[in-house]
């Protein structure tokens, strides 16, 4: 793998780069500087348009893109940072959200002047009480500074910035529950279109990116578009990316690099391989809503689009390995119990549904089931749908839910069908050596 000169990751493990003395001395706030005194807004937009930066938060989404939708006007906007981070696996905004809260105050800052924002909400998961006050006090230290309130550095651009913390919902982290929560009601998501960037929070137009995205602006206006589109694979797979690596590894933990390495260079030149030497039997590519990967995917991009092109995703960024004493069927029903826990209840495929996977998992599981059983288990979990073709729910936890069953399924029926014939796992100990979620 090619030296790689982390980013995003920069401040991690650097005393007390939490502090705003510590981040500026380290080259902070230059690019607030550089924008506020070189750029037009729209120039801004153009700019983190032409790097393809995509949203990390699970979508993909081009962000200078969406950034663009918003109406111009006079209307009151918002910028809405999602730190609700609680996907199973996923743990890289945590890691920023501690280290280097004020990377995220100066993106959040800048995409505010690029949009022509002048509230923004940061609505951090409720368990990160650390990277929480850390953050309030960013918020503090750059009020003091002048980098938020009225007329910012002279520049005329005022902004005000508040933090809330969220009690531990992870569909709170879906951007119009968030939205909802926000407004202090119930967390449901909201149907759409309308979508958020046109009415949003108390119905204002609304960006809605996450922590790791807006982390990546600063760096954007310092360093300029040939270093950024000089990572990964222009034009739609690039910038540093933030790999949450955590199962069966030698080495789990956050790991930044390129966009689009690959699964081996992750998992072995990285990762230090996986535990005790043995064989990947499962790979799963973009935290539990994505769909597992055979073991052999060493030569697989870590990228949106050959991941998109194989039928799974990038998703919410975190890569989850399982090595061969893994019983892939108990893996897969302890994911589906998660998405059945924290089903909203709005839609009735999801709620029931995520219900009847469970149900019938863990019936195959205990050998109380039968080959039809797993067709069955299958053809539920096939019918929650939330894109093309079945569009059955109202938001993607729906979609998400059903990926560990269909995907293991497809690729380890002889697993299930074993699990259902004996009631034991097909592991050389006949049992389970579960997923670590
Ligand atoms: C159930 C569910 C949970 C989500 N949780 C998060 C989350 O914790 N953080 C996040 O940034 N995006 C999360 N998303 C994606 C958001 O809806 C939204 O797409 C994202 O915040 C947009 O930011 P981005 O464009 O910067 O990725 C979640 C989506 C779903 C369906
Ligand atoms: S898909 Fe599930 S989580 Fe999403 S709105 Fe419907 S019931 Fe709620």
């Amino acid at each position: 793998m090619a030296e790689y000169e982390k980013v995003l990751t920069r401040n991690v493990g650097v005393p007390r780069a939490y502090d705003i003395d510590v981040y500026e001395s380290r080259g902070g706030y230059a690019g607030l500087k550089k924008a506020l005194t070189e750029f037009q807004p729209d120039q801004v937009t153009d700019l983190v348009k032409n790097t393809g930066l995509r949203g990390r938060g699970g979508a993909g989404f081009a962000t200078g893109l969406k950034w663009s939708f918003v109406p111009k006007g006079p209307m009151q906007k918002y910028l809405v940072v999602n730190g609700d981070e609680s996907e199973p696996g996923t743990f890289h905004d945590r890691e920023l959200l501690e280290n280097d809260p004020h990377q995220l105050v100066e993106g959040a800052i800048i995409t505010c002047y690029a949009v022509g924002i002048t509230k923004a909400f940061f609505y951090i998961r409720g368990e990160f009480a650390l990277g929480y006050h850390r953050l309030q006090n960013a918020v503090k230290q750059a009020y003091e500074k002048g980098y938020l309130g009225k007329n910012i550095l002279g520049g005329g651009f005022s902004c005000d910035a508040y933090t809330i913390q969220g009690a531990g919902a992870y569909i709170c982290g879906e951007e119009s529950a968030l939205l909802e929560s926000l407004e202090g009601n119930r967390p449901m998501p909201r149907s759409r279109p309308p979508f958020p960037a046109v009415v949003g929070l108390y119905a204002g137009p609304t960006v809605v990116n996450s922590v790791e995205t807006i982390s990546n602006i600063p760096h954007i206006l310092v360093r300029g578009l040939e270093w950024y589109t000089s990572l990964g694979t222009a034009p739609r797979n690039t910038g540093p990316f933030i790999y949450s690596l955590s199962g069966h590894v030698n080495n789990p933990g956050n790991h930044e690099g390129p966009l689009g390495l690959t699964i081996g260079e992750l998992v072995n030149d990285i990762g230090g391989g996986v535990l005790g030497g043995r064989t990947m039997k499962a790979f799963i590519p973009g935290g539990a809503s994505s769909a597992w990967l055979k073991g052999d995917c060493w030569d697989v991009k870590l990228d949106f689009d050959t991941l998109g092109g194989m039928k799974t995703m990038l998703g919410s960024g975190a890569q989850i390995v399982l090595d061969d004493q893994c019983c892939v069927p108990h893996a897969a029903v302890r994911l589906a119990e998660f998405y059945n826990h924290e089903s909203c209840g709005k839609c009735t495929p999801c709620r029931e549904g995520t219900r009847w996977m469970v149900k019938l998992g863990r019936r195959i599981i205990e050998g109380s089931a039968d080959s039809k059983d797993i067709d069955t288990l299958f053809r539920i979990a096939d019918r929650i749908g939330f894109g093309p073709p079945n569009k059955m729910t109202l938001c993607a936890l729906g979609d998400a839910s059903t990926s560990c069953i269909t995907s293991t399924v497809r690729q380890w029926r002889d697993e299930w069908e074993y699990h259902a014939k004996h009631g034991r796992c097909p592991t050389p100990t006949g049992k389970p050596v579960n997923l670590a979620v």
